[in-house]
């Protein structure tokens, strides 16, 4: 399979280039990724000279660079976006580019080529919150940042697609990840990395919203079986099924660290900060997934590898990280 990726130097992108070259032999990997302040290409040191991988720096709003890349390809799973609520908060403008315009140029360009397969990444956040119970694939888009309104946007046009053009397209909608490689600006990695200079974790308001929590590997194990086996024109809710209050975490947090939990800071509520998020795994459980990493576990073994790899948040929180989070959280910066 000749598969592209964007967005593969973010995050869970990364982990799904590593996870697809060493659980597929028959998969070459392009990666288009424009290396926002997000992007980084230490992610993926360890495969850069692996023959079957390659990296493109592009922008998916960049039609040339787009069509070029995805020339020739069996799949594409679009991962690129702008991704943090709080960004799209004090600036929204980047968020629709990436994540409405930048989907609609590679729409276009898999319509144009007749590429067999398009797996859109989308996020639980595109429903909105839910007080109890969990939301299904059938459920209507309640968004409340710019972020999950972009996504949300997104998530239209490519149904759009595939209702108007027959576009084969699939969609997964996934909780919050964790795990390793990712930005120290999402709560876990912050808390983490805050935690072992013995520097204060701001808690936005009461501390009681609940995160449904996925690590990462169940998360690419699920996206690398819906672009499989998935029905085109379907969309697949990806959800650990572990709904934990954002102090819950940062208690456990600390108490891993063995760090004192008066490091813990209430500070001003996130503006349309949405109580609960719970998505209903059902359909995707049908096709055979389920995720397999305990919270527990995944969380020690997410703790242990930010504490053995100072040499990579280091780095990131310097420049424009530390500029952010003086923007963002003021004082305690
Ligand atoms: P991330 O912020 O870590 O990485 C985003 C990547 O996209 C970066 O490498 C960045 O350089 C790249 N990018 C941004 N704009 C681009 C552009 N215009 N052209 C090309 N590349 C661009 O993101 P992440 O947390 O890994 O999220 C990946 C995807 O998963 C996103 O679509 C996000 O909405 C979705 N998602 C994330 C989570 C989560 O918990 N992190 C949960 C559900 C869904
Ligand atoms: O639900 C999926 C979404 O999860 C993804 O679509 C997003 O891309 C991803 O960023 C994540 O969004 P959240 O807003 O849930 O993640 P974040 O880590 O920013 O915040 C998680 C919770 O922790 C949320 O309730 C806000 C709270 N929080 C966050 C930060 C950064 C704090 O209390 N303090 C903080 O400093």
């Amino acid at each position: 399979m000749r598969l592209v990726v964007t967005g593969g130097a973010g995050f869970i992108g990364s982990n799904f280039v590593r996870y697809m070259l060493a659980t597929h032999d028959d998969v070459s990997i392009v990666n288009l990724d424009k290396l926002t302040y997000a992007g980084n290409l230490e992610n993926l040191r360890d495969v850069e000279d692996d023959p079957r991988y390659r990296f493109v720096q592009g922008d998916i709003c960049d039609a040339i660079i787009v069509e070029e890349t995805l020339r020739g390809a069996d799949a594409v799973v679009n991962f690129a976006a702008e991704t943090h609520v709080d960004r799209s908060i004090s600036g929204p403008q980047d968020f629709i580019r990436t994540d409405v315009l930048g989907t609609h140029t590679l729409l276009e360009a898999v319509r144009r080529l007749d590429i067999p397969r398009y797996l859109q990444i989308s996020t639980d956040e595109v429903y909105g919150s839910i007080e109890h119970g969990a939301f299904t694939e059938d459920s209507d888009l309640d968004p409340s940042s710019p972020y999950s309104a972009s996504k949300a946007g997104a998530d239209l046009l490519v149904l759009a697609y595939h209702r108007t053009f027959g576009t084969p397209v699939l969609i997964t909608r996934s909780s919050n990840n964790y795990g390793p490689y990712q930005y120290p600006e999402k709560i876990v990695p912050l808390f983490i990395t805050n935690a072992v200079d013995d520097q204060p974790l701001p808690v936005y308001g009461d501390g009681r919203n609940v995160r449904d929590w996925l690590h990462v590997d169940d998360n690419c194990a699920g996206i690398d079986l819906v672009l499989r086996e998935g029905a085109p024109g379907h969309v697949y809710n990806v959800g650990g099924g572990n709904d934990i209050q954002n102090l819950d975490i940062t208690r456990r947090i600390l108490g891993l660290l063995g760090k004192d939990e008066g490091l813990i800071r209430f500070v001003a509520d996130r503006p349309g900060h949405d109580r609960r998020y719970a998505v209903d795994c059902a359909k995707l459980h049908g096709l055979g997934w389920a995720p397999r990493i305990s919270f527990e576990a995944g969380l020690e073994r997410t703790v242990e590898w930010y504490v053995a790899h100072p040499e990579w948040w280091r780095p990131i929180k310097s420049g424009e990280w530390r500029a952010y989070y003086e923007r963002q959280y003021g004082d305690l910066a």
